[in-house]
């Protein structure tokens, strides 16, 4: 017996060839763990309703949450509305929420305790009998990090967590970050992961690669001849990679005081970012040879060493100062936030990747929180014209070429070059050939969290983090950590809220001769 949601004879209507039946995935359970927090509520849900009303969920689809909290089926899709109307992309619909709501359930679960599992077992083979779920299984897991190896050994006792091998039936594990903290923590972590799911099986979340814009990264450098063979250590003088943000930590201080900027941005999303940058070209566009590719360049960056920790690393906290108008407070102020706490909330660093292809450009990485606006972007500058056949006078405005592409907000990508004013005679001008997302494609763009859980039930890790990548992701900046928070280091330098950050990120650049671009 199937209770399909009222979407279900749409689905069954689409044209042969539409691409939503093309990347529409077996029904399955979805079991969210957390999902009485703010992910769920903000992202998890929203994200999943998108995909329900775009056709790309099968109706036999079931989600049940699972957490703490003592809530009933119904007590937990109000609360699951009331995130999908408040944060959703697409607005309700009152038919699609109906079907949509019968597929939500709640299972009470202390993520520690067997019998909970054995309930929660129950409900998942419930669904498969009458549901059409057919033994497949997503879970995701969306709790406080501590809960992570729990959660997975609970699965596996449960006999929750077996997949057969010939593909029959799939149970994946899909797990948000933070993947450790620092190198150890990270291996500890998958060492018991990988005791009961095996690589495969298991998809790290990292969403800036569910984001359009990053992916797009691929499409503009091997969709296209002309970038790859200029892409490259003759032409490029140095890339650099920034992730801005106007806000401060919010109501996270909890977490973030136990994270900083390096763990939150630079390990995981920017250097995800800067792999798609440096990465050769994949043969194929296929999970395996991609994530080859990404992680050929992370074990081409030296980790950085003790004395590369304190030259080529610089960290900041923002102090109270003023963003659009507004007074806003220090980070040593923020709710959450231990007194006297040395967490970083800005990083800066210079990175080089030992290949053939980059040997001599460095990659300049920085991030922050309360700086003056928000934007991600990633700018390759190119060297300058070897040499200018022009009267002196006619050439003060020349500067080099850079191609810049706007991971967020305002989404496109600019190539900067000179050109000459009209007149009568030569007098050179930069000028900027923008390509921008709205214009463009007159569409918007999915939510990062629908493509990745798509392509979580669709089997394609592509846009996931591999265990090898994420290692070495901690490699690379573990010294870092180990010399910030050594007892004797200093404390991280106080810049204004409202400013780009702290002195010693412009005189990393000052250094090479460089300077950072203002955004
Ligand atoms: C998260 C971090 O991973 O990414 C946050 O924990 C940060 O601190 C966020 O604000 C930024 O994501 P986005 O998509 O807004 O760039």
């Amino acid at each position: 017996m199937s209770t399909a949601g009222s979407d279900a004879p749409a689905l069954a209507e689409l044209a042969p060839g539409d691409p939503r039946l093309m990347r529409t995935p077996a029904p399955a359970a979805i079991v969210i763990f957390g999902a009485t927090g703010d992910l769920t509520q903000r992202k998890l849900l929203p994200a999943l309703y998108s995909l329900a009303a775009q056709l790309l969920l099968p109706p036999e689809t079931i989600i049940i949450g699972a957490a703490r909290t003592v809530l009933s089926d119904d007590d937990f899709r109000d609360r699951m509305r009331a995130g999908v109307e408040e944060h959703g992309r697409l607005p309700i619909d009152r038919d699609v929420w109906a079907g949509f709501a019968r597929r939500l359930q709640y299972v009470p679960l202390p993520f520690d305790d067997a019998a909970a599992y054995g309930r929660l077992r129950a409900a998942i083979e419930e669904a498969d009998e009458h549901r059409g779920t057919r033994g497949n299984r997503l879970y995701y897991l969306a709790t406080a990090p501590e809960f992570f190896p729990v959660i997975a050994e609970q699965l596996g006792r449960a006999g929750l967590a077996a997949e057969p091998d010939d593909g029959a039936r799939f149970a994946r594990l899909v797990i948000e970050k933070p993947f450790g903290s620092d190198l150890d923590s990270a291996r500890r972590l998958n060492a018991r992961l990988s005791a009961v799911f095996r690589e495969r099986q298991v998809y790290r979340i990292d969403h800036y690669l569910g984001k359009e814009t990053v992916q797009n990264l691929m499409a503009l450098r091997f969709g296209n001849a002309i970038f790859e063979p200029i892409w490259n250590r003759r032409y490029v003088d140095h890339v650099q990679i920034t992730v801005a943000e106007d806000l401060g930590i919010g109501s996270r201080g909890g977490y973030y005081d136990r994270s900083g900027a390096l763990r939150d941005i630079v390990q995981n999303h920017m250097m995800q970012v800067l792999s798609l940058v440096a990465m050769e070209p994949p043969a194929r566009f296929e999970s395996r040879d991609v994530r080859d590719e990404k992680v050929k360049v992370l074990r081409a960056v030296p980790a950085f060493d003790a004395a590369a920790a304190v030259t080529d690393a610089v960290r900041g906290q923002y102090g109270a100062g003023w963003i659009a108008g507004e007074r806003v407070p220090g980070y040593g102020e923020e709710r959450g936030v231990e007194p006297g706490s040395a967490t970083e909330t800005f990083v800066a660093m210079r990175l080089t990747i030992e290949n053939w292809r980059w040997s001599g450009t460095p990659f300049y990485l920085r991030t922050g929180k309360r700086l003056p606006r928000r934007a991600t972007e990633v700018a390759i500058q190119f060297k300058p014209a070897p040499h200018l056949p022009f009267a002196a006078g006619a050439v003060e405005e020349v500067q080099p070429n850079v191609l810049t592409l706007r991971i967020q907000p305002d989404e496109g990508a600019s190539l900067r070059f000179v050109a000459k004013v009209p007149g009568p005679r030569i007098d050179l001008r930069v000028v900027s050939m923008d390509f921008a997302y709205g214009s463009a494609f007159l569409r918007a763009s999915p939510e990062a969290y629908e493509r990745l859980l798509l392509d979580a039930l669709l089997g394609d890790s592509t846009l996931f983090a591999r265990w090898d990548e994420v290692e070495r992701a901690w490699e690379v900046v573990d010294e870092v950590i180990r010399c910030w928070e050594d007892g004797a280091a200093p404390p991280p330098p106080v810049y204004e809220a409202g400013s780009w950050g702290p002195p010693a990120a412009d005189d990393l650049l000052e250094r090479d001769g460089r300077r950072w671009r203002r955004l």
